[in-house]
């Protein structure tokens, strides 16, 4: 991978999953702004806009390196960093698809269990993404 991919990737997560946490924390630990509101802090609707407008760039980065380095290395016989990459190759796709479908799910339940999944593949992606690029140091 060229430094120059790997320094926009680092970015690409930066921005999506700092505003998606914050997103989160808004929804999940905040207290309505008053009774007649379904938001938590009059900044939720930015961080959901900011979060919307950011994603676009992971998935182009995902995109960027799938073949010639995700694809590559999971079919080398190379060891290093293996068991984080796999999981962030196959926890990029549910958490790119729970994104979008969100968008398009009407129903409430259906839409709450993809709302989890969206968050739960998201974290695992972004813990994923730390230890690998963490392993770098140790190997
Ligand atoms: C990198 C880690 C990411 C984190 C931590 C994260 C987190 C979140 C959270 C917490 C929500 C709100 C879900 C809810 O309402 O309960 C959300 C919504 C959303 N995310 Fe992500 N996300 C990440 C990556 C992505 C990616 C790669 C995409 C690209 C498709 C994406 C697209 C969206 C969209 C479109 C929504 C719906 C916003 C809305 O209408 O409320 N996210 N994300
Ligand atoms: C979507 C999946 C993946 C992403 C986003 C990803 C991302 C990255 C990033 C950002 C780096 C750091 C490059 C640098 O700092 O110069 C890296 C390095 C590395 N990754 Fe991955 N990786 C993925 C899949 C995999 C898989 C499946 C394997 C192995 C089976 C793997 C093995 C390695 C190795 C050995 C390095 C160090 C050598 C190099 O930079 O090419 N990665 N990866």
């Amino acid at each position: 991978m060229k430094k120059g991919q790997a320094w926009y990737l680092h970015s690409a997560n930066f921005l999506v999953g700092v505003t998606g946490l914050i997103y989160a924390y808004f929804i999940y630990c905040g207290q309505p702004v008053d009774e007649y509101s379904n938001i938590n802090s009059p900044y939720q609707p930015f961080l959901q806009q900011l979060h919307i407008l950011f994603a676009p760039l992971l998935v182009f980065g995902c995109g960027m390196i799938w073949m010639n380095h995700a694809w590559l290395m999971y079919k080398s016989p190379i060891a290093t960093r293996r068991r984080t990459g796999t999981i962030l190759l196959f926890s990029a796709w549910p958490m790119i698809l729970s994104g979008v479908i969100i968008q398009i799910v009407t129903e409430p339940s259906a839409l709450q269990i993809w709302k989890w999944v969206h968050l739960g593949t998201s974290i695992l992606w972004l813990m994923g993404y730390l230890v690998h690029l963490k392993q770098k140091r140790h190997s």
